[in-house]
Order: structure tokens, then C-alpha cells, then sequence
């Protein structure tokens, strides 16, 4: 398992100046990304749904700048709404020529209303369709897909180098996750996003390297009732800065490409490469063999659709 250590020197190097658009800094783990980067001198363009914490982080840190500060703006932002997203990005674009980072951190927990429990579910329970579920899913993938097409068509026409796109799933999209039924769908499938991206991006965008942040417990608000027992038995957890810290390290380190940023304890690992290692124990030798040949075969999957 390789760990991934941040480095704050890469980062003021290679992040001051940078156009950065972000999702969902309002508070959390977003607000601690939008902090770092602001004290290390890039340009933010941060949205979420939370006007008045995202205002109240936007003045806080615009009240007492350092001479390396960058720039912060906000804007109000629903990410379930495709012409919101652009919106955003059309903003950083009306300040700046180029868009260099692009930080999807909007994620919301799982819908309370006992979607899959026995005592709930029933064969009258089952006849009303449960939509937060759907909801979820709009928000924790449908979304993300949206953004990352979006970050793709504006980070590779406009100028720069270095430039990335940087996901956020949760270690409930790397391992299973009883209770969190659709959250955890949604976070496996912002893991199948960047895997699909991850050899695309970087011949077809030029260059653009794609990568995902699996935090494991942080504490903010998303914990919610997790949060005392989690304490009670000693178990680590991340400041939100820690992962913060993860995702500039995606941003600034330029070898950093399809990885699975597991982030526990305050500390970072990729679990992309010992599952690509070990590939063939866990599929069998043969099949392994058999299937690398096809992916091969389907190269970078331009014949999956029409032209
Ligand atoms: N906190 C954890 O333990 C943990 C663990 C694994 C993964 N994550 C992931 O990390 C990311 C950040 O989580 P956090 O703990 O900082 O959560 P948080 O609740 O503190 O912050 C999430 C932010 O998203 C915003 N938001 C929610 N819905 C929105 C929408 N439709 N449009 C725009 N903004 C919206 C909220 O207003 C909030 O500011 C999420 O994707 C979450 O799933 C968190």
C-alpha cells in the first residue's frame, strides 16, 4: 500500500496562481480545501447550497489576508442543477483566462426514513416510491458525472499545465457499508467515474489527470449520530484538514493520476495499487491474463457508443 504525504513545499510551488473551481465549501472538509488554498495563493471559485456559511468562510478569510493570499469568490450553487455547475465555472472563466483545478466536494449522508429497514419494509411500506433515495443519488453521483464533463471542457480549452480534476467518494466506495444503502452506491460509482477517466483523460484532454479522496471518519457534520460512539471507542479520526490536505497533493503532485486517496487517521494511501497488484489473486491467474488482454481490446472505449 503506497502512502501519499503532502507536501507543502509542491503545494506552494505548484498551486499559487491557480484558477481553482470547487464544490461545497461551505463548511467541512470543503471549507478546510478552500482555506488551504487560499492562504497558498490560488484563485477560488467556490459553490454550495449554504449562502450564509459559505459568506461567513468567504469574509473570515478575506478580513485578515496574508501578502501570499489569493482570491476568494462564492456563489450560490445547487449541484443537482446541470446550468448551476456551468455557471460557476463561467464565473472563474470572467476573472481568469484558464480554469486550472477543479474540486468536486458536495456529498450529502443517506436519507433518514428507514428505506431498508425490516421493521419498516413491507408489502404496503413498498408501494410509495422512496424519491430521497433517488435524491441521494442525483446528488452524490448524477451530480459528479455532470461536473466532471463539465471540468473536462473547460480545464483542456483554456491555457495552463498541471491542471486536475480531483473526486470525492468515501472509503463506503471502496468496501462495503450496511445502513448507508444509497450513499455507498454513489460513492462506488464516483470510483468507477475516475477509474473510466483515469487513462481517457490524460491522451484525450491533454494531460488532465483525474483522481478520488476516500475519506474515512472526519469530523464534521456529515458523522452526525456516528460521531459519540465513534469517540467512545477511540476509533482515528481525520480533521477535515487532514483530507484537505490529501486533495491538494492531488492538485499539486503532477504523478498523482488515478489514484484512490483512502484518508484515515489523518494519514493518506493509495488503494488503487494493491488492488491492480493483486489482481490476479483475487480475479485468478488466468482470467487475469485473459481480461488485461481485453481491456487491451477495448482500448480507451471509443467503440462502446456510436459515433
Ligand atoms: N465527514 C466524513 O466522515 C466523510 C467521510 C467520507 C466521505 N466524505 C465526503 O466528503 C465530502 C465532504 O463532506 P463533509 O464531511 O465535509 O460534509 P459537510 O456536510 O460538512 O459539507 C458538505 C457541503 O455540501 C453542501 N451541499 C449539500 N448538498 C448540496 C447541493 N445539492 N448543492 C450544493 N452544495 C450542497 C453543504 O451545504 C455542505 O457545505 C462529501 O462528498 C462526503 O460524502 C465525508
Amino acid at each position: 500500500m503506497s502512502e501519499i504525504i503532502f507536501s507543502d513545499t509542491l503545494a506552494t510551488q505548484n498551486l499559487r496562481g491557480k484558477v481553482v473551481v470547487l464544490t461545497g465549501g461551505a463548511q467541512g472538509i470543503g471549507a478546510a480545501t478552500v482555506t488551504l488554498l487560499h492562504q497558498l495563493g490560488a484563485h477560488i471559485f467556490f459553490g454550495d447550497l449554504d449562502t450564509s456559511k459559505a459568506l461567513a468562510l468567504q469574509s473570515s478569510l478575506t478580513s485578515s489576508p496574508s501578502p501570499d493570499s489569493g482570491t476568494i469568490h462564492f456563489l450560490p450553487l445547487d449541484v443537482t442543477s446541470y446550468s448551476s455547475q456551468l455557471s460557476l465555472f463561467d464565473l472563474a472563466l470572467s476573472h481568469h483566462p484558464q480554469i486550472d483545478i477543479a474540486i468536486q466536494l458536495v456529498g450529502v449522508p443517506e436519507p433518514p426514513g428507514n428505506y431498508f429497514s425490516p421493521s419498516h419494509l413491507n408489502l404496503t411500506t413498498v408501494r410509495d416510491e422512496p424519491l430521497p433515495l433517488k435524491q441521494n443519488i442525483d446528488i452524490n453521483l448524477t451530480s459528479v458525472i455532470l461536473f466532471s464533463r463539465i471540468a473536462l471542457a473547460y480545464l483542456s480549452s483554456t491555457p495552463g499545465s498541471n491542471k486536475s480534476i480531483i473526486l470525492t467518494s468515501s472509503i463506503a466506495g471502496i468496501t462495503e457499508a450496511p445502513g448507508l444503502f444509497s450513499y455507498s452506491s454513489a460513492k462506488h460509482g464516483v470510483i468507477g467515474l475516475m477509474r473510466s477517466l483515469r487513462r481517457f483523460t490524460p491522451s484525450q484532454f491533454n494531460g488532465i489527470r483525474v483522481n478520488a479522496i476516500c475519506p474515512w471518519a472526519t469530523d464534521t457534520q456529515m458523522l452526525g449520530g456516528v460521531k459519540k460512539n465513534w469517540e467512545k471507542e477511540n476509533m482515528p479520526m481525520n480533521t477535515p484538514k487532514d483530507v484537505a490536505k490529501m486533495i491538494l497533493q492531488c492538485a499539486a503532485d503532477e504523478t498523482l493520476n488515478g489514484k484512490a486517496v483512502f484518508v484515515g487517521g489523518g494519514r493518506g494511501f493509495d488503494t488503487e495499487e494493491g488492488i491492480d497488484r493483486t489482481l490476479p489473486e483475487w480475479m485468478g491467474k488466468e482470467n487475469a491474463e485473459v481480461f488485461l488482454r481485453g481491456q487491451e481490446v477495448l482500448g480507451l472505449g471509443g467503440d462502446w457508443v456510436d459515433k
